[in-house]
């Protein structure tokens, strides 16, 4: 079958990404459900899985791999007594920490990380939805409540794209977010964007005398940003509610190869997470532990959302063409997708 490799760990995008036409096609095991693939979707993490980084707990079963993980494709075969049938229109996501070796014709997925899609959504659409709305709805079901003021760090991408949304249907009385891409963040319910290159959301006098109940970092504020927004009092304090959501540690390229540097990443984390909740003048501390916890339905549920799916202009259209997954593998490496990265794999 046709498909994009990667045979070693490595920074490289452009040397690294091949494309073979003559990959065997994967062997269906019970629980699992044969997919044609037809479009798969790139997140931060199929960047992290490639360089290696953190290849302790998040690395591919063996080389040369095949990266992407999440797709939306057409059952070719499932178990006798499936919930799926040959034909069925689904989305699939990647069983947490390997990648679905989404980027080609055929993949292989357990059942409980397939479901089946509307015939008014688009393959592309469904691809763009699975972890990153998944994630997005998890945050938003444990930690906004409505009538807060939630204030996104990376709106524009992703994750934020629906994070914005779903904040504004769960009732949150007030959202703002940093982007530089107002037009987008605002057609998508925001009510607020401030431009992180130009000003800091810490600065900003109507935050402080109207502070906000949640912060969500998606990956790019970090510690200086609790820091900051604790320091400023545009979060407010834990007892009365303020808290910090975080999705990611504080290193942008955090190195996790052993055991010891595991130790290390949680001691960066657990601490802050503890003593912010023992110290009630200061907003608490969160991390998005469980961020892809696929509970049954919630896949479906996330469908019946009706969600606007933004879709970055640097997706292919063009199927599995080489120079175009460069591009798009690119645009994640630098974190500048503006709503999902999406590759085109079939042109059906
Ligand atoms: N499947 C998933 O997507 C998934 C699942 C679980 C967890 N996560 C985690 O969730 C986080 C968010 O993922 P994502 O897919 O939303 O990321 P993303 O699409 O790569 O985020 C891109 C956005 O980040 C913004 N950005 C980049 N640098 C920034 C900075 N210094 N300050 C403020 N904004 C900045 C950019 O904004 P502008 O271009 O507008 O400036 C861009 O819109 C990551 O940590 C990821 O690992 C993702």
């Amino acid at each position: 079958m046709k498909c994009i490799l990667i045979p070693k760990h490595g920074e490289d995008i452009d040397n690294l990404l091949t494309f073979s036409d003559n990959f065997p096609q994967p062997a269906r095991k019970p629980g699992q459900v044969l997919v044609k693939v037809q479009a798969c979707a790139l997140a931060p993490g199929d960047i992290r899985v490639m360089k290696g980084h953190c290849d302790y707990f998040q690395s591919p079963r063996g080389f040369p791999y095949i990266p992407g993980g999440d797709i939306s494709g057409i059952v070719q075969e499932a178990d006798e007594k499936s919930r799926f049938k040959r034909g069925d229109r689904v989305l699939c996501m990647f069983e947490i920490p390997r990648p679905l070796d989404g980027l080609a014709e055929y993949a292989c997925v357990k059942e409980h990380l397939v479901e089946k899609i509307p015939d008014d959504m688009s393959f592309t659409d469904a691809a763009a939805l699975t972890s990153s709305a998944l994630a997005s709805h998890n945050a938003c079901e444990s930690f906004v409540k409505p009538g807060d003021r939630v204030l996104i760090l990376g709106g524009s991408g992703g994750c934020g794209t629906f994070l914005i949304q779903m904040a504004k249907n769960k009732g949150a009385s007030y959202v703002a977010t940093t982007s530089s891409d107002s037009e987008l963040v605002k057609s998508l319910g925001a009510d607020e964007c401030i431009n992180y290159h130009k000003e800091k959301f810490w600065q900003i006098t109507k935050f402080k005398e109207d502070p906000f109940d949640i912060i969500i970092d998606l990956g790019v504020g970090r510690y200086e940003a609790y820091s900051m927004a604790k320091n400023s009092g545009v979060l407010k304090a834990g007892k009365d509610g303020g808290r910090y959501l975080t999705f990611s540690g504080d290193e942008p390229h955090m190195k996790i190869h052993n055991m010891g540097q595991t130790v290390k990443f949680a001691l960066s984390i657990l601490p802050r997470v503890f003593w912010t909740r023992l110290w009630p003048l200061v907003p608490r501390y969160l991390h998005h532990m469980d961020a892809l916890e696929v509970k049954p339905g919630r896949f479906a549920k996330i469908i019946d959302m009706k969600l606007r799916v933004v879709i970055d202009p640097h997706s292919t259209d063009n199927t599995l063409e080489l120079d175009g997954v460069k591009r798009a593998f690119h645009v994640m490496d630098k974190r500048a997708g503006h709503g999902k990265v999406v590759v085109q794999v079939a042109s059906t």
